[in-house]
């Protein structure tokens, strides 16, 4: 028995912040941007909201699956930008898909939320748990960013990525998987008492890309997989110089990479549905498949995937 990714969707709010618009707002140049992150320009939402977002890209992503909502055990969302306090943010998609006699809840993992999501998912599968799961990465990063901020509002956008994953029979499947968290660090990313994200950037960027890579050969070795074998890396998109560097570390040509971040900078939780679906929309991914998914973020919290799609 396998968990197979049967269906992605995505919300992207039309608003697009460029690097020039920012130029702006703050003491910044979209050539420092582009050359330091490789961002080009952002989305955000203006009336939407993150259950709006979270909303339509389920929508979609079970129409791709073609899985009504009733037939859902289980909705894992993923963010750090939750509605409200409580009830939780998959509940209330819960409730606007239609998702009746579902088991839903939130998980707190910032930019590593989709990978905990999808590893909890697997795991929910394989112990017979559930058999059609709804995961959800979605942030409205445009709020918990202090606009005054030079060194962290020219980093984040907004979005929403929703994949469904199911129990199947064929060789699809989650292979390896291995999460972390390390509390100790927290002071390198974090959200402040106004709630606004804080970081250490320059610690936090060799942090990345060392973890990464590390938590990535771990993952590899589990599955008894070669970095060769590989047939896309789908990593989070925080910084591209960041990605360029873990891979190369890892001996996988970039043309094996998917990224996305000049579109929609770091969307967090949602950064790597969106970049999964895009994957999957413009035939980079086909069945069979190995995949290798890989994230960092607050808390601090670090993980990798290796799946055949
Ligand atoms: O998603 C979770 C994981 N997130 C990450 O892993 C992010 C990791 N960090 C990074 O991606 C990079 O560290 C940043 C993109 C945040 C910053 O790039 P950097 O090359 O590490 O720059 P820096 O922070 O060392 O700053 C270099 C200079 C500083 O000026 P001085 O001190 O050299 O005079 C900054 O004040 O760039 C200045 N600076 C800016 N200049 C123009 C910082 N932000 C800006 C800006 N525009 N927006």
């Amino acid at each position: 028995m396998g968990t197979k990714i049967l269906g992605t969707g995505v919300y992207l709010p039309e608003k697009v912040l460029t690097n020039f618009d920012l130029e702006k707002l703050v003491d910044t140049s979209d050539e420092w941007i582009t050359t330091r992150t490789g961002i080009k320009e952002r989305r955000i939402a203006e009336s939407e909201t993150v259950t709006q977002m979270a909303t339509e890209a389920s929508i979609k992503a079970l129409r791709d699956a073609n899985i009504s909502a009733e037939e859902l055990d289980l909705i894992i969302l993923a963010t750090l930008t939750p509605e409200k306090r409580f009830p939780s943010t998959a509940c209330l998609v819960q409730a606007r898909i239609g998702a009746k006699g579902v088991y839903a809840f939130d998980i707190s993992a910032a930019c590593s939320g989709f990978l905990y999501a999808l590893d909890i998912a697997d795991s929910f599968i394989k112990s017979r748990k559930a058999e059609k799961v709804l995961i959800i990465g979605a942030e409205k990063l445009s709020e918990a960013v202090d606009w005054s901020d030079r060194a962290t509002c020219v980093l984040f956008g907004d979005g929403a990525g929703a994949v469904v994953v199911v129990k199947s029979d064929d060789e699809s499947d989650v292979i390896a998987s291995r999460m972390y968290s390390e509390g100790t660090l927290e002071e390198l990313l974090y959200a402040d008492k106004c709630g606004y994200i804080r970081m250490k950037g320059r610690e936090l960027f060799k942090t990345a890309v060392r973890n990464m890579e590390e938590v990535c050969r771990e993952v590899l070795q589990k599955a008894q997989v070669n970095p060769e074998e590989v047939s896309l890396v789908i990593p989070h998109q925080a910084n591209v110089r960041i990605i360029n560097a873990m891979v190369e570390k890892l001996g996988i040509p970039k043309e094996k990479v998917i990224v996305n971040i000049d579109k929609y900078g770091n969307t967090s939780a949602a950064s790597i549905p969106i970049a999964l679906h895009e994957a999957v929309k413009e035939g980079r991914v086909k069945r069979g498949d190995l995949i290798l998914m890989t994230a960092m973020g607050g808390g601090l919290t670090w993980g990798a995937i290796l799946l055949r799609y």
